[in-house]
């Protein structure tokens, strides 16, 4: 009988399982079990379905996005492209390396329209509990559908979770922070830059959170910007009204005390003190429990439940190769649901879960992390139908970038690689990143095709049209007439 699997969320992960048992079907690979995938927000894109809202969603649900205005790409597209989807293919021609967040989600929707996706996903449903029966070998899963404000459930013979991991913040507590007069919160509610226009921002924690917000307080204005870090500082050359110090001790008032004994007056306090893995809607014996690290272990090749191999998990990696990964991971998982794929017993399944782990903890550098995880793709890419896509490469690209953020943290959004797909290299942005302070797709679309292209509409995306008919001249250092225009930051 054709297996039912339910794909709880519908970022890029779970997009990612949808186009992968949708490219099986076009490939004539068998039966293709029935599928059913739950998304607790109303449109598809994960973290790139933008939201302004903080704290509790419209339907009471937690709001899953931590994603801001003005957010671009920490890392060059060239490393996330889909193997079966290059960017060249979906906006007709070469983009600069570093888009801003709309254009991605642009791209990741041309390619999921293509793929018929939407009609397996159910919006406004989110998942509260998932059971399984070893009696019936079924997972019985339970959601809320808020648009029939209903209490559903269906049963299913594989659950594969793909609701992300960056949504539920670790908010440490710091002695004197529930005094303090300005305003406290952690990344995850952080939206607008201009809110911090000429405050003074403390940031806790030295990871990309704390170093892209941080680059977007200095961008829109902020008066001073301080890191606060706990194992180390981040070590990048900040450009004035920046400083990295100490962990952050206690607050008086306003006043924030370092570990070095050094203390300065802030105005607000940003917490970039990471995420947690939450899966409250899974059986303790079945719950996914790990820090955030490039090999988490408890799943077989980083996908299968150790605990049930009919539970499977998507994206619960530390990311530095995001959307190919997600791709090769659910390439991998649907071979194993519809057999083409034999699991080895329980006993192979811990070695090669521990070959793994060892090797993820001998890890010495950033480097090595990179080699790391392009080689654990590698593994599971050579083991399904998932197109090349030179992973090895775009490691090599990735090192490329560390060295170019090393080299100009405000400046590295300006630099150009090479597609591993296509061989394109990418065009220069049309103007300095730092001065850019629109980040619209409009915007970028708008100054970053070349006008023959910009007139063969037929070639673009929805979100690519809808920017060559907005007329926005490239002139160097004028942002784009639109409603609101951001201050420009004092520099
Ligand atoms: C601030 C920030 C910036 C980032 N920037 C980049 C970047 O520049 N480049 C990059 O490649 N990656 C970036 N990432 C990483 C990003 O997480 C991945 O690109 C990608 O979104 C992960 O996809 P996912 O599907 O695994 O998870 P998500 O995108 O988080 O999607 C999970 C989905 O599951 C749904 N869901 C959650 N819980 C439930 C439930 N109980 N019931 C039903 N549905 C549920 C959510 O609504 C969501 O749609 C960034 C992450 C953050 C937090
Ligand atoms: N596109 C973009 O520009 C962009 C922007 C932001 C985030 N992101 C993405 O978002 C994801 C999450 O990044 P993240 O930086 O939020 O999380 P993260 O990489 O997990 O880093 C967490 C940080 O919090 C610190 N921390 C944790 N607990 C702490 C405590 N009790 N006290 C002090 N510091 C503490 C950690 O310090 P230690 O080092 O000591 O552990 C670390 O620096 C990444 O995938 C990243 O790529 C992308």
């Amino acid at each position: 009988m054709t297996p039912k699997i339910a794909i709880l969320g519908a970022g890029p992960s779970g997009l990612a399982q949808l186009r992968a048992f949708e490219s099986a079907r076009q490939a004539g690979l068998g039966p293709i079990p029935e599928i059913v995938c739950y998304e607790k927000q109303a449109d598809l894109g994960g973290m790139w379905n933008y939201t302004w809202r903080t704290g509790i969603d419209e339907n009471g649900e937690p709001v899953h996005g931590s994603m801001y205005r003005y957010l671009w790409s920490n890392g060059p597209k060239e490393c996330l492209e889909f193997a079966d989807y290059s960017f060249e293919e979906h906006f007709g021609q070469p983009i600069p390396s570093y888009p801003p967040r709309a254009v991605l989600q642009d791209y990741i929707m041309g390619r999921v329209e293509k793929s018929h996706a939407r009609k397996h996903i159910k919006f406004n449903h989110a998942v509260h509990q998932v059971e399984y029966s070893e009696q019936t070998e079924k997972f019985t899963v339970t959601v809320m559908n808020h648009t029939a404000d209903r209490v559903e459930t269906d049963e299913f013979d594989h659950v594969i979770v793909a609701t992300g991991h960056f949504s539920t913040p670790n908010v440490p507590h710091f002695k004197g922070i529930d005094h303090f007069p300005g305003r406290v919160l952690h990344a995850h509610d952080f939206r607008d830059a201009r809110e911090f226009t000429d405050k003074r921002v403390l940031l806790v924690g030295s990871s990309y959170s704390a170093e892209d917000i941080g680059s977007q307080c200095y961008k829109y204005g902020a008066a001073r910007v301080l890191i606060s870090y706990r194992s180390g500082p981040t070590g990048y050359t900040w450009p004035d009204r920046f400083n990295e110090v100490p962990l952050l001790q206690r607050l008086e008032g306003n006043t924030a005390h370092f570990a070095d004994g050094t203390s300065e007056d802030v105005d607000a306090i940003v917490l970039c003190t990471g995420y947690k893995h939450y899966f409250p809607f899974l059986p303790d014996e079945l719950r996914l429990r790990t820090s955030n690290r490039l090999y988490p272990r408890g799943m077989y090749k980083g996908i299968v439940s150790e605990h049930n191999p009919k539970l499977m998990f998507l994206g619960m990696q530390d990311q530095y190769f995001t959307f190919n990964m997600f791709d090769a991971q659910a390439w991998y998982a649907r071979d194993v649901i519809m057999g083409a794929i034999t699991l080895p017993d329980a006993d192979a399944q811990a070695a090669d879960i521990n070959h793994w782990s060892e090797r993820e903890i001998a890890l010495a550098s950033t480097d090595d992390e990179i080699e790391f995880q392009a080689a654990y793709i590698r593994d599971l890419v050579d083991a399904t139908d998932y197109p090349e896509f030179h992973v090895e490469a775009q490691g090599e690209l990735f090192k490329e970038w560390l060295i170019d953020k090393r080299d100009d943290i405000m400046g590295y959004r300006n630099r150009s690689y090479r597609s591993t797909l296509t061989g394109s290299i990418a065009p220069p942005l049309h103007e300095d990143w730092l001065s850019i302070l629109d980040d619209s797709a409009e915007y970028f679309l708008a100054n970053n095709l070349p006008r023959s292209r910009k007139q063969d509409k037929r070639l673009l995306s929805r979100g690519a049209k809808l920017a060559v008919n907005a007329v926005v001249p490239p002139v160097r250092g004028r942002v784009a007439a639109t409603a609101e225009r951001p201050p420009r930051a004092a520099r």
